[in-house]
């Protein structure tokens, strides 16, 4: 569809006949809505792959839902993704495609960018990173001492940290115990300093990883590591080759580091940051998990991506979910996402997450540059459950806001090492099942009177209930599952950049700090001729204070 000729969102037949059907709805009872639909929480599930979608705790009707997938229709969302799919400059302000869905193409696959089938290079690099990865995993890999490598310190910032760092996290029973990694993403010297301090530079590797490698704080964090590194081994530029690698995009940089280009496992411009660890930035999860591992969360990213592209609406989850936001972002004022995992392993999930939708659909203007009058995407935040039961649940029950929430959970986990541990699973999803429960049921002034509660307490123990919810069921947190609950996530995105109208693949709300602490920088050290005189009277008064505490 031709952005420059549609119809503002808010102006189309299918937004108001939403807007109307909202209004009629009212102020919508899940207690009502099951009785009235026994059967819905059979009836509104879905499964893809090895997820099991219940969507039945949700403030929807089929007419609904039924509303909701004409406005799909109607803004054009099963049109971009095939453009998406095909390799056409979606993009739009950065004139990029946006085929993250080519690197976990089967080798067979076909995919065109101007003219050119980008499947055998990504296949060149995955076989690549391979070699690498089990070179580093059978001690082959020798550093400069001549050392077998045993850390791994993966050094990037945003889309170059967040999804490898994640993934090693969840999939921590998959990796090579004997190997240490490490990720450090901060400017702040800190980071680097814990993740190295009680590492023997001779065993250690850097993988420096960043798309333009022109990002401060990688490139920072890069030279100081080698500076480390040369100090420590108290050798010369030579022993750089031994010790660092880089994944990246611009090698020109890359050798200007001092990092022979052969050491470098290259991707492109139409990966997205945020969409790039199944790219060359997976390489540290790769070295962890093994190639075989990671070729199996490929192929679960590909198996939703394969879900998304043909799985008619009525059953296409990823366009569900992202239906499910735009009617609560749009049509209930809601500010805010939960994102709740009942995995200790997936404790950086919602914080990868954060960056995915975030950054995507952070927007406010559309793809003509004209500025939006809905709400674009949400505030999105959770940690995992049961923490935050005991944390910030409280609100989510009885505060004043809708928060839909997302539960993830799996019947059963990949720890095996102490049957007690096992055992502790049950009352993990005991405590999964019954929050979403009481999350939608609530309970009533008549049944807290009941239990014998004195009056005075009665609106204090009462629980309104209606708070949407989704569940999502696996058996197990395995590589293909991680793939698969990672791609659900990306389309859902896509699907309400695509409803939105804006551009979800760019990110130009992050360079206007980056430019400003270019400037600011060297009024706090000295240096340079910066002048102080141009800030504004609280940024100076800051600027003065912490010149002060310094010494300076
Ligand atoms: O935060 C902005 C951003 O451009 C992200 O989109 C990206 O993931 C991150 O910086 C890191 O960029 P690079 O990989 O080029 O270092």
């Amino acid at each position: 569809m031709n952005a420059a000729s549609r119809t503002k969102l808010n102006q189309t037949p299918e937004w108001t006949a939403l807007a109307k059907h909202r209004e009629e709805l009212g102020a919508p009872q899940l207690r009502e809505l099951f009785a009235r639909r026994p059967d819905r929480g059979t009836a509104y599930t879905l499964r893809v792959g090895d997820l099991h979608l219940d969507y039945s705790k949700h403030l929807v009707t089929d007419e609904t839902l039924r509303l909701l997938r004409e406005l799909a229709a109607a803004t054009g969302v099963a049109e971009l993704r095939d453009a998406m799919f095909r390799g056409e400059k979606i993009n739009t302000t950065e004139d990029r495609a946006v085929l993250h869905t080519a690197l976990r193409a089967p080798r067979d696959a076909v995919i065109e960018v101007d003219g050119e089938n980008v499947v055998p290079a990504v296949h060149a690099v995955l076989d690549k990173m391979a070699g690498f990865a089990e070179k580093v995993r059978s001690g082959q890999w020798t550093g400069h001492t001549g050392k077998p490598v045993k850390n791994i310190v993966n050094i990037g910032i945003g889309g170059s940290d967040l999804g490898p760092a994640m993934a090693y996290e969840v999939l921590r029973s998959f990796t090579d115990r004997a190997l240490t990694l490490r990720f450090v993403s901060n400017v702040d010297g800190a980071d680097l300093h814990e993740a190295v301090r009680d590492l023997d530079p001779a065993e250690t590797l850097f993988v420096i990883a960043s798309k333009t490698f022109t990002t401060i704080e990688t490139i920072t964090n890069a030279t100081s590591a080698r500076d480390w590194l040369l100090t420590e081994l108290k050798a010369g530029q030579d022993a750089v080759a031994k010790h660092f690698v880089a994944l990246s995009t611009n090698a020109e940089k890359v050798e200007e580091f001092g990092i022979d280009t052969a050491n470098m496992f290259e991707f492109w411009d139409w990966v997205g940051g945020r969409y790039s660890y199944d790219s060359a930035i997976g390489l540290s999860l790769m070295v962890a998990i093994g190639p075989d591992r990671f070729r199996e969360m490929l192929d679960g990213f590909h198996l939703v991506d394969e879900h998304f592209r043909t799985a008619p609406a009525e059953e296409n989850a990823p366009l569900l979910l992202g239906l499910l936001g735009v009617w609560y972002g749009n049509f209930f004022d809601a500010q805010a996402h939960a994102v709740l995992p009942y995995s200790h392993y997936l404790s950086k999930f919602t914080a990868y997450l954060q960056q995915l939708d975030m950054e995507s659909n952070g927007k406010s203007v559309d793809r003509d540059g004209d500025p939006v009058d809905w709400q674009t995407g949400p505030v999105v935040w959770g940690t995992p459950g049961t923490n935050g039961q005991h944390a910030y649940y409280q609100l989510i029950h009885q505060g004043t806001k809708l928060i839909p929430a997302d539960f993830i959970g799996f019947a059963a986990p990949v720890h095996d090492l102490l049957p007690g541990l096992i055992a502790q699973h049950d009352l993990l999803m005991a405590n999964f099942f019954a929050q979403t429960q009481a999350l939608a049921f609530g309970k009533t002034p008549e049944e807290v009177r009941a239990e014998g509660v004195p009056e005075e307490l009665v609106p204090h123990k009462t629980f309104r209930g209606n708070h949407p919810t989704t569940t999502i069921l696996a058996d197990k947190l395995t590589p293909s599952v991680l793939g698969q609950l990672i791609a659900l996530y990306e389309h859902k995105v896509f699907v309400q950049g695509a409803i939105w109208n804006i551009d979800s693949f760019d990110q130009w709300g992050v360079e206007l700090g980056k430019v400003l602490a270019k400037k600011i920088e060297p009024l706090l050290t000295g240096d340079g001729g910066a002048d102080a005189g141009q800030l504004d009277s609280s940024t100076a008064a800051l600027v003065d204070a912490y010149r002060t505490l310094r010494g300076r």
